[in-house]
């Protein structure tokens, strides 16, 4: 995957932009990534909204465009997620996954992704929580680099190291859909086999973490020990 960088020093929302872009120039190409250094009306899952202060947050959008079946979609932001673990990790950050896309270190927040539909592919933005002293609560307890680490990191730099590995990723993705990232995303993830709950909207689930299936949708086995697939809601364990 080829990425081509545009770095704003202020934006509504790298999400929104991206689209806008896309709107105006239908010839955009796939890979075009959206940075800002101040998100001012940042946008999180379920009509969240993403708080972002100046230089704090490492906030950008990618655009996807490509002939794969629309089932696979929801696994690019998945495997966009691997990329951010494993970007953590090389930095010393030991980092846990939360499926659909959450980044998690030490059970606190420290990186959301929110993928949402255009004509032709998708947009995944991507929101990691960096040089914040106090990182507070997005929709659970957050995090972020400074916290974990004690350095404060350039966004510039981060984004430069984060983009090969996205990279890599997203081309494995491509090829294999979610089945090719599967394992690396397993390698992140602590709570296999073990109980959690799962709620989408005022629908509950509880049951065992089975694994993942071959679209990225989570597997939950319940007490009679038949597996069902979950495509959306927030784990909780
Ligand atoms: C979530 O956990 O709810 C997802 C948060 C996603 C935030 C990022 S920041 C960059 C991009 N632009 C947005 O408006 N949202 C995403």
């Amino acid at each position: 995957m080829k990425f081509c960088l545009r770095w704003y020093d202020r934006l509504p929302s790298t999400n929104t932009f991206l689209k806008e872009l896309l709107e105006v120039d239908s010839q955009l190409p796939s890979g075009t990534v959206v940075a800002t250094r101040e998100q001012t009306h940042g946008r999180g899952r379920r009509g969240r909204s993403w708080l972002a202060s100046a230089n704090e947050n490492l906030t950008f959008s990618f655009l996807l465009l490509g002939s794969c079946e629309p089932q696979k979609l929801p696994a690019a932001a998945m495997a966009a997620a691997v990329a951010v673990a494993e970007l953590l990790t090389q930095e010393g950050i030991s980092a846990d996954l939360k499926w659909p896309n959450d980044v998690l270190v030490n059970g606190r927040k420290i990186c959301g992704i929110l993928s949402e539909g255009v004509p032709g592919g998708i947009i995944v933005g991507i929101g990691l929580n960096v040089n914040m002293q106090n990182a507070g609560h997005i929709d659970q307890p957050a995090t972020s680099m400074l916290i974990e680490s004690g350095s404060r990191h350039s966004l510039d730099e981060l984004l430069e190291k984060l983009l090969p590995i996205l990279s890599g990723r997203l081309d494995e993705w491509a090829q294999g859909g979610f089945s090719r990232v599967r394992k690396k995303w397993e390698a992140h993830v602590p709570n296999i086999g073990k109980m959690i709950s799962v709620r989408d909207g005022d629908a509950f689930r509880e049951g065992l973490l089975a694994g993942f299936g071959e679209n990225g949708e989570l597997l939950l086995q319940d007490q009679s020990g038949t597996v069902s697939p979950v495509w959306a809601g927030d784990v909780s364990s």
